[in-house]
């Protein structure tokens, strides 16, 4: 994976509070409630589940380098059909957490098959159902695009993850080539509104509205794809 900028804490995080609540408000209005969301992935967790080995030809590397050494107890939000599972080290329990039911059949399928120490429950990410410092690690592959509040959700992955643990993000971004750009954009409306998914974003902005030191921050394919080591102030 090409490695971009280093992202030290910005004065982003200086941004008064009234400018804050201006974007999530900004944020909030263009986003559909999180029940619709869930109905429009339990539309498709099937298809997905099955395209898993799709998955991974192109997003394994990606999964892979980012997740891989995930240490101790590890949280993972909007987990899906459990497609980051493979990737975890397999010495450390795993608990995932998705809004969509039929989506979590598949991951607590995905458990059994790799024979993996772990949980999965239906939540929200924007309102996680656990004590402060509950996780070594937290990680989270291809959701800020599609959580109704993403600042909301990764203030609660903050809060959940210990002091001196680690946010891993992977994400789908607005591509750095031209073209591809121009073809998200011209995609991003009808694309959210069937799917429920930001083309258009971009996480790193997401992550440093959200107040979250960056140690780390990467692109590859295209800059389709980004990985981002944040941890919790
Ligand atoms: C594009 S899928 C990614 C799934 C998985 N992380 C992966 O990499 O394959 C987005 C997931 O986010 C979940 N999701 C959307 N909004 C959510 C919310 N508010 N809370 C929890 N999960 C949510 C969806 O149900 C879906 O499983």
């Amino acid at each position: 994976m090409q490695l971009s900028n280093p992202h030290e804490p910005t004065d982003q995080q200086h941004r008064t509070q009234s400018e804050n609540s201006d974007q999530q408000q900004s944020a909030q209005r263009h986003s559909k409630p999180a029940d619709e969301i869930a109905d429009a992935y339990a539309d498709v967790a099937d298809k997905l589940a099955r395209w898993r080995k799709v998955d991974q030809l192109f997003a394994g590397r990606y999964r892979r380098s980012q997740f891989e050494d995930a240490t101790g107890r590890v949280l993972d939000v909007a987990c899906g059909t459990g497609r980051n599972f493979r990737y975890l080290p397999s010495s450390g329990e795993v608990v995932g957490i998705d809004i969509s039911a039929d989506m979590l059949v598949h991951a607590r399928e995905e458990l059994e098959r790799l024979d993996l120490d772990g949980t999965v429950h239906q939540m929200d990410a924007q309102e996680l159902g656990f004590p402060d410092d509950s996780f070594d690690t937290v990680i989270s592959s291809f959701s800020t695009c599609t959580f109704p509040d993403p600042i909301a959700a990764l203030h609660e992955m903050e809060r959940v993850c210990t002091t001196g643990g680690e946010i891993l993000l992977l994400e789908h971004r607005r591509s750095d080539a031209a073209p591809l750009a121009w073809v998200q954009d011209w995609r991003a409306e009808s694309h959210y509104e069937k799917n429920g998914c930001r083309l258009d974003h971009e996480p790193l902005e997401t992550v440093q509205r959200a107040g979250l030191p960056v140690g780390n921050a990467s692109t590859a394919f295209f800059g389709l794809v980004t990985a981002i080591d944040a941890t919790p102030r």
